[in-house]
C-alpha cells in the first residue's frame, strides 16, 4: 500500500520505518527540515535502539520530505503522528493536529484515503478531525468531500526504547472506526504483522511464543478510549507499588519481594511493579492529565487516576527528602545524577524525573552532576539554562560528590566501578533510585545505600 506518515518523532518514524520493512511504500513528512535532512543521509534523529539499521533495510520503501503538498495525494492511507503535548490546563495541546488535518483536506485530490489519528488524541477527536478535513477541503476544492476521506483512529502501544519489537510483534493492534471501509484497509495494511508472515529482521528475532497478534476492531471512540485507559492502568500500577513502598519502609518490608510476592499472582502480572522514583516520559503525565481533564467536560471526576498522579509526584520529593535525611543540609552539597533519560535505551527527556529532581536540587542550592549514556546531547539542548554541570562520564559525576542518585536504570549502571568511585566522592552515599543496583556489594565499598523503601 502506499502509505503516508505526517510526523516523523518517535512514533511515526517507528511506524514508518516497520511498514517501509514490511514492504509497503511510505513517505515520511515533517515540518522540522532539519529531521528530514538527517533522515534523507540515512541518520535517525532520535535513539532507538536497531532503528538505523532497520531504516536502512526498509529504504527502498522509504521517502522523506518536509511537506504535505505532493506527499499525500498517492495515499491509500495517512497517518498522523505529531505530538500532542500537554497545553497549561493539562488538556491536549491539539493545534499541531489540526493543522495537519486542514492540511490533508487542503492537499489531497484523489478519490479514496483513510485518515488514521495514531497521535494519542482526546476521545472525540477522530470526529473533530473528519470535520477539519471536509471544512478544509470544501475551502479549497470548492465543493464537497463526498466519500473521500474516512477517519479512523490507531493508537499506538511503542515503549520507546523497544519500539521496534512492540511495533512488529504488538501484544494487540487496535483499530476504530465508523467506517467499515477503514477497518478493512487497515487490516489488510496490519496483515503481515497480525500473522507474522514476514521474515523477522536478524537483530529483532520473533518471539517463540508469538502466534497470530490479536486485532481489536472496534469504534473511534472505543479505540481513542483504549489507548487513554491503558496507559492510566500502567501509571497507576507503578503508583500502586510506590504507595504501598512507603508503607513497606515504615514496617521494614521488602518492596521487591512485596513486588514479586504480588504480580505472581496471574491476576495481576509483575510488570510495572518494581518500587522507584516515579513514572516519566511523554506519555503517562500527559495521557493521565488528559483523561481526568475529558472526565471534568463530562462532570466526572476521576479519583483513582487523580491519586496515580499525585502519587508520582509525591515520590519525586521523597528523593530529596532522603537525601535531606541522610545529608541533613543540602546547600551547598555535590549531588550526582546517573541518568537523565526518563528510562534506559532511549534520549527522550520529556517529563523525566532527573529533571524534575534536578530543578529541585539546585533550588535547594546543591550543586548537580549529570551524566547519561545518550541524552546528554538533548540534554545539553533543551536543559541549557537548568544549572546542571555536564559530565562526560560516571566518574566525572562522583568527582566530589556528597552524594550519588542512580535515576535511570541504564545496564551500564549497575556494572560501575563503585569502588573505584567511592574513592572520589566526598561523602559515600547513593541513592538507588531504581533499586537497581547490588546492595550488598555497596555496602562493603563503604556506601551508605539508600532504596526506595
Ligand atoms: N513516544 C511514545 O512513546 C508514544 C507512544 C504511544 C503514543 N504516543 C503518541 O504519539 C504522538 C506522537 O508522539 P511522539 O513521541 O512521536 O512525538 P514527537 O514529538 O517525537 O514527534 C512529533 C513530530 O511531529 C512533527 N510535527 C509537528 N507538527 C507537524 C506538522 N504540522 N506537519 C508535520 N510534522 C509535524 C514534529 O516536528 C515531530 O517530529 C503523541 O500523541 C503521543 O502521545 C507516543
Amino acid at each position: 500500500m502506499n502509505v503516508s506518515i505526517i510526523g516523523t518523532g518517535y512514533v511515526g518514524l517507528t511506524t514508518g520505518v516497520c511498514l517501509g520493512y514490511l514492504g509497503h511504500k511510505v513517505t515520511c513528512i515533517d515540518s522540522d527540515e532539519k529531521k528530514i535532512a538527517l533522515l534523507r543521509s540515512g541518520k535517525t534523529p532520535i535513539y532507538e535502539p536497531y532503528l538505523t539499521e532497520l531504516m536502512a533495510e526498509a529504504q527502498p520503501n522509504l521517502r522523506f520530505c518536509s511537506n504535505l503538498a505532493g506527499a499525500v495525494n498517492n495515499a491509500d492511507v495517512i497517518f498522523i503522528a505529531v505530538g500532542t503535548p500537554p497545553a497549561p490546563d493539562g488538556s491536549p495541546d491539539l493545534r499541531y493536529l489540526s493543522q495537519v488535518a486542514r492540511g490533508i483536506g487542503e492537499h489531497y485530490a484523489g478519490d479514496f484515503v483513510v485518515v488514521v489519528n495514531k497521535s494519542t488524541v482526546p476521545i472525540g477527536s477522530g470526529n473533530w478531525v473528519d470535520s477539519l478535513i471536509r471544512e478544509s477541503y470544501e475551502q479549497h476544492h470548492g465543493r464537497k468531500a463526498n466519500g473521500n476521506f474516512c477517519v479512523a483512529s490507531n493508537p499506538e502501544f511503542l515503549r520507546e526504547g523497544t519500539a521496534l519489537h512492540d511495533s512488529l510483534y504488538a501484544d494487540r493492534v487496535v483499530v476504530g472506526s465508523d467506517d467499515s471501509r477503514a477497518l478493512e484497509v487497515l487490516y489488510s495494511l496490519y496483515r503481515p504483522i497480525l500473522d507474522q508472515t514476514f521474515a523477522a529482521p536478524t537483530y529483532l528475532p520473533r518471539p517463540e511464543r508469538i502466534g497470530a497478534v490479536p486485532l481489536i476492531s472496534t469504534d473511534l471512540a472505543s479505540a481513542e478510549l483504549i489507548k487513554y485507559a491503558a496507559n492510566a492502568f500502567l501509571a497507576l500500577k507503578i503508583s500502586y507499588i510506590n504507595e504501598i513502598s512507603h508503607l513497606a519502609e515504615k514496617v521494614g518490608a521488602d518492596i521487591a519481594q512485596v513486588g514479586k510476592g504480588i504480580g505472581l499472582d496471574a491476576r495481576i502480572g509483575t510488570r510495572f511493579l518494581q518500587a522507584g522514583i516515579g513514572w516519566g516520559g511523554s506519555c503517562f503525565g500527559k495521557d493521565t492529565s488528559a483523561l481526568v481533564s475529558t472526565a471534568k467536560e463530562y462532570n466526572l471526576t476521576m479519583p483513582i487516576v487523580q491519586a496515580a498522579r499525585d502519587v508520582n509526584s509525591r515520590q519525586r520529593d521523597r528523593v530529596v527528602a532522603k537525601l535531606l535525611g541522610e545529608l541533613k543540609i543540602l546547600k551547598g552539597r555535590t549531588i550526582g545524577l546517573l541518568g537523565l533519560a526518563f528510562k534506559p535505551n532511549t534520549d527522550d527527556l520529556r517529563e523525566a524525573p532527573a529533571i524534575d529532581i534536578a530543578k529541585k536540587l539546585i533550588d535547594r542550592g546543591c550543586k548537580v552532576r549529570v551524566h547519561d549514556p545518550v541524552a546528554m546531547e538533548r540534554f545539553q539542548q533543551e536543559y541549557a539554562t537548568l544549572g546542571a554541570i555536564c559530565c562526560d562520564s560516571p566518574e566525572e559525576v562522583a568527582d566530589e560528590a556528597d552524594a550519588l542518585v542512580l535515576v535511570t536504570e541504564w545496564p551500564e549502571y549497575r556494572e560501575l566501578d563503585f569502588e573505584a568511585l567511592a574513592a572520589r566522592m566526598h561523602c559515600r552515599v547513593i541513592l538507588d533510585g531504581r533499586n537497581a543496583l547490588d546492595r550488598a556489594r555497596l555496602t562493603r565499598f563503604g556506601y551508605r545505600y539508600i532504596g526506595i523503601a
